[in-house]
């Protein structure tokens, strides 16, 4: 792998998702890893990320020096870059400019901007800069605040860059990462999704060898994709189970019970568990205790289908082992795991399955990146309205009604949400959106008019965001020809809805979900 080492910021696991869209295997590593640590990965080549603004600043990670003669091909990335100056002899100094944002580049010669234009636009964060580079590196780029903004050795394999090239705002970053990679590093394209699905449906095989398996279907992205996989690797050894909880939106449980089978050709177990689930929502409108009472009840169907599973093999002392679960990356990364540490706090993607229970985890999407769950489910053949759906809360539609759940307001959020999908599909709006929810504000009346009549009806609130990773977002500008199409749909189609409001707040403050 390339090993992108983490020196605190949060680019790293950018950084790590860029280098994979150059067809290159990564992984995060903390930089407390040694070098010793490292080597023993074999590592493909090494990127120091950005980290603290100055190398000065009390408690700065260091740098271990060994590391540039180890013969590893290494990209010094803004703090990694200086961090790099320093330990093979350059001049970080305090140079009284702060860079900050958009910057100007000027570049000349060298490997990692070869034929891109001699100036660019890039994104800068830096409050140091490197003056002098070390012997035997090639300064390839200034910038107003960056007398040396780039260099490179190529005949040690080393490069280092003061901009941040991950993000998006850098304007040719992604040439440049992939330059650095293909050009410098030599590291050829083999992270492709033919090649990761072959990897991780191997991985299953080897995993689970001719025992059971059971999995969880939510109708989300992630779970199908892994039980794709799973699928394919151990066939009938696997059994879905969907529990339909009656909080799902128009059209889903179709999708999982017709569709995904229909790709997959995976045996599924479908739970009706709606009476169940309306049952313990009854009286409740808190979020949290919602939260808690669908976790609760999801376990038990999930039990119980367990038992179904095994039907009349439980008799002869048959067992289901292992339960597959569709963690990604990212979780990972943020519970500290890292590759190689197995035991992990399980990340509970379907609606919240206990500690306790006697299944180990197979988890073949823990080292992918959402992207990549999406291309590897698409090169299993998965259809496009299952890998190309937004994201939505296990907790369904009951974390979408403000107030009390219950069956006539589950009806009148769904037929809302489903003409708001609709409409933002048919405007081509869905590849700049991450997800948008609906809201139906059950607690809350307001006067309306409709024909000659007076009205006292709820408000139906629009969510759009754009996100990367939903760890922060922003409200999407949605076109006010479509606000306008999906207000005036839902206000006349839907009865009592009299009121679309669109939440125009980023996240944080307010986070995606109303609850
Ligand atoms: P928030 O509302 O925290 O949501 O900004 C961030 C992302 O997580 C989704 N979400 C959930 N997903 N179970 C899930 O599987 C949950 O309980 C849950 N709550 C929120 C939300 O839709 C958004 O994508």
């Amino acid at each position: 792998p390339v090993l992108v080492v983490d020196f605190g910021a949060q680019y790293a696991q950018l950084i790590a998702r860029r280098v994979r869209e150059a067809n290159v295997y990564s992984e995060v590593v903390p930089h407390t890893t040694s070098v010793a640590e490292m080597m023993a990965r074999n590592p493909a080549a090494v990127v120091l990320s950005g980290g603290p603004s100055s190398v000065y600043a009390d408690g700065a990670p260091r740098l271990d020096p060994a590391l540039f003669d180890a013969g590893v091909p290494v990209l010094g990335i803004c703090y990694g870059f200086q961090a790099m100056a320093g330990a093979l002899g350059g001049t970080v100094a305090h140079t009284g400019t702060r860079e900050f944002g958009r910057t100007e580049l000027t570049t000349e010669g060298g490997v990692l901007h070869q034929d891109l234009p001699t100036r660019q636009r890039v994104w800068m964060s830096h409050g140091d800069a490197v003056t002098q580079a070390p012997a035997g590196f090639t300064v390839t780029a200034s910038s107003p605040g960056a007398p040396v903004a780039a260099f490179e050795d190529l005949d040690r394999r080393l490069a280092g860059v003061q901009y941040h090239p991950e993000v998006l705002h850098t304007a040719h970053g992604q040439q440049v990462l992939s330059r650095f990679l293909h050009e410098i590093a030599g590291i050829g394209s083999t992270w492709t999704a033919a090649n990761i699905a072959e990897a991780l449906v191997e991985g299953v095989r080897a995993q689970v060898g001719d025992r059971r398996a059971i999995c969880g279907l939510s109708g989300g992205v992630d779970s199908a994709v892994a039980a794709a996989i799973v699928q394919r690797a151990i066939g009938d050894q696997l059994t879905c189970v969907f529990v339909d909880h009656g909080l799902l939106r128009a059209g889903e449980r179709e999708q999982v019970e017709q569709d995904f089978v229909a790709a997959t050709g995976a045996r599924l177990v479908t739970v009706d568990a709606v009476d169940t689930f309306m049952a313990a929502l009854a009286g409740t409108s808190d979020p949290e205790t919602k939260r808690k009472a669908i976790g609760r009840e999801f376990i038990r169907s999930f039990e119980g289908a367990t038992a179904q599973v095994l039907g009349d093999a439980a008799a002869d002392g048959a067992t289901v082992d292992f339960l597959v679960q569709g963690t990604l990356y990212p979780d990972v990364v943020e519970s500290g795991g890292g590759a190689g540490t197995a035991t992990i706090k399980s990340h509970h993607n379907v609606g919240g399955l206990p500690d306790d229970l006697e299944f180990a985890l197979v988890e073949p999407l823990r080292l992918l990146f959402k992207d990549e769950v999406r291309a590897v489910g698409r090169e299993l053949g998965l259809p496009e309205a299952i890998v190309g759906r937004q994201p939505f809360p296990g907790p369904g539609l009951a974390i979408r009604i403000v107030g009390e759940v219950t069956q006539e307001r589950l009806e009148i959020l769904r037929a809302a949400d489903l003409i708001a999908r609709t409409e933002l599909t048919a405007a081509g709006l869905d590849g700049e959106i991450w997800q948008c929810p609906v809201v139906l504000l059950a607690d809350v009346r307001s006067v309306g008019v409709q024909g000659d009549g007076r009205t006292y009806g709820h408000p139906i609130v629009l969510r759009p965001v754009s996100s990367e990773d939903a760890m922060t977002a922003d409200w999407t500008r949605l076109p006010y020809e479509v606000l306008e199409r999906i207000s005036t749909r839902i206000t006349n189609e839907v009865a009592e809805v009299n009121r679309v409001v669109l939440d125009v707040t980023s996240k944080p403050p307010g986070t995606i979900e109303w609850e």
